[in-house]
């Protein structure tokens, strides 16, 4: 079992886009019973306001006939770091925020999602910059070829 935690900052947009994506691409290769997905924020704010999904990434889900379930915003907690093998951020500054929270990276867990791309960069934030189709058009490309990455290296 493979467990992967999406990390953005609010866990309303990117990073449960990208755990639906993913869940979603994983299931569709009847791959389900091999991972634990999640997701989770590296601010408390969202956590705080128990807000769930934002409706433009809902909307995007939607419309690409993904589904998705319930979900409340968390903050990403110390102990995540020895529960999940991937913690996989949107962007260079989560993860300064990640480690932050969980300490070290000894076991070299954390990386951006696109770092399995052959384009590493980050995933802009579209709570700020609002292109919630960019967003998705990089988050399935990153999951895919995270994906493409797990079956190169037999982890499955
Ligand atoms: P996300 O976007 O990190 O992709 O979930 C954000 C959503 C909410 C906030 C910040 C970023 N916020 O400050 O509430």
């Amino acid at each position: 079992m493979i467990k992967v935690l999406f990390v953005c900052l609010g866990n309303i947009c990117r990073s449960p886009m990208a755990e639906f994506v993913f869940k979603d691409i994983v299931n569709k290769k009847g791959l389900s019973d091999n991972f634990f997905i999640d997701s989770a924020a590296t601010s408390n704010i969202n956590e705080i306001s128990k807000e769930g999904i934002y409706y433009e990434t809902k909307n995007i889900l939607k419309q690409m006939n993904i589904p998705f379930t319930e979900h409340i915003s968390r903050q990403i907690r110390k102990e995540d770091y020895s529960k999940f093998d991937y913690i996989l951020a949107m962007e260079e500054k989560n993860i300064k925020n990640i480690l932050s929270i969980v300490g070290d990276d000894k076991d070299n867990k954390v990386f951006k999602l696109l770092d399995f791309t052959e384009n590493p960069r980050d995933i802009a934030d579209p709570w700020y910059y609002g292109n919630f189709d960019s967003t998705y058009y990089d988050i399935d490309y990153g999951c895919n070829k995270f994906l493409e990455y797990l079956l190169n290296n037999n982890s499955l």
